[in-house]
């Protein structure tokens, strides 16, 4: 599950660069919104993996970890608002920010990595 979890972190970014590129090539509404759609996808679920998992494991900062999750879920509409409003700029702006909140999320979090630490006898689990 740990290795969907990464893979999947690596497939968030690479999907909102792909939506990046289609707002910045001014590509049309309904073709942007068919890109969030990869990124919000993902997130969801990536998100649900892992607050199954830190539920299960007791992940010690898991309150912490799920106020994130909502944060960057609201994070998420914004930019689709931004998108329907068909206001490239504030869509860039968003996305730059939301891609960098994202990376920190999962760099800081480390719960695959935390969670893999539980997969191994002995290992403490931070
Ligand atoms: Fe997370």
């Amino acid at each position: 599950m740990t290795a969907a979890l990464d893979e999947e972190h690596g497939q968030i970014v690479a999907s909102m660069n792909a939506l990046y590129d289609a707002v910045d090539c001014g590509t049309s509404l309904s073709f942007q919104r068919l890109k969030m759609h990869a990124p919000e996808s993902f997130f969801r679920h990536n998100c649900l993996e892992e607050e199954t998992m830190m539920d299960r494991d007791g992940f010690i900062r898991s309150r912490f970890h799920k106020e994130e999750h909502r944060s960057l879920y609201i994070a998420l509409h914004a930019l689709e608002t931004a998108i329907l409003a068909d206001n490239q700029g504030n869509v860039l702006k968003l996305l730059d920010k939301l891609r960098d909140v994202l990376i920190s999320h999962v760099r800081i979090q480390k719960v695959a990595d935390w969670h893999r630490g539980c997969q191994v006898p002995g290992a403490a689990a931070y």
